[in-house]
């Protein structure tokens, strides 16, 4: 009996971790995948807007948001005349996709 509880808190254990381990990271998604466009604090460039102070963060949904990242908004769908190039769409998981949305609220509200 003790051995099957203390083995069933080690496995307990192990699915915790590896699970903490495997979330996704939305600071280090948007430091590889986004920093380089929109800027390192979200203060956008030359290349793409900004998140930090942005009208469109203020009104923007969550789900609005995912949208830009998963199909990205380039040709007739851009909305800013100033970048040459659009957004381009992003191959991320669902979860990678949420965890980046709320990094973009963090930057947006700093
Ligand atoms: C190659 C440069 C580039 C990269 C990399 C990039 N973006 Fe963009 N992004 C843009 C441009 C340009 C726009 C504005 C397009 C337009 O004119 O509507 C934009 C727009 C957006 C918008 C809408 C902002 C607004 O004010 O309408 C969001 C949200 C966004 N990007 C999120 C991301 C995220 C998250 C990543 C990383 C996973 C990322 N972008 C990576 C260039 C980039």
């Amino acid at each position: 009996m003790k051995k099957i509880i203390v083995g069933s808190l080690a496995l307990g254990a192990a699915l915790f971790l590896s699970g903490a381990a495997f979330a996704a990271d939305g600071a280090a998604i948007y430091k590889s995948k986004c920093a380089a466009c929109h800027g390192a604090d979200g203060q956008g460039t030359a290349m793409a807007p900004a998140f930090k102070g942005s009208e469109y963060m203020k009104t923007a949904k969550d789900a609005e948001i995912s949208e830009v990242i998963t199909k990205g908004r380039e040709g007739a769908a851009k909305k800013y005349k100033q970048f040459a190039l659009g957004m381009p769409k992003q191959t991320l998981a669902e979860d990678e996709v949420k965890a980046v949305t709320d990094h973009l609220r963090t930057l947006a509200a700093k």
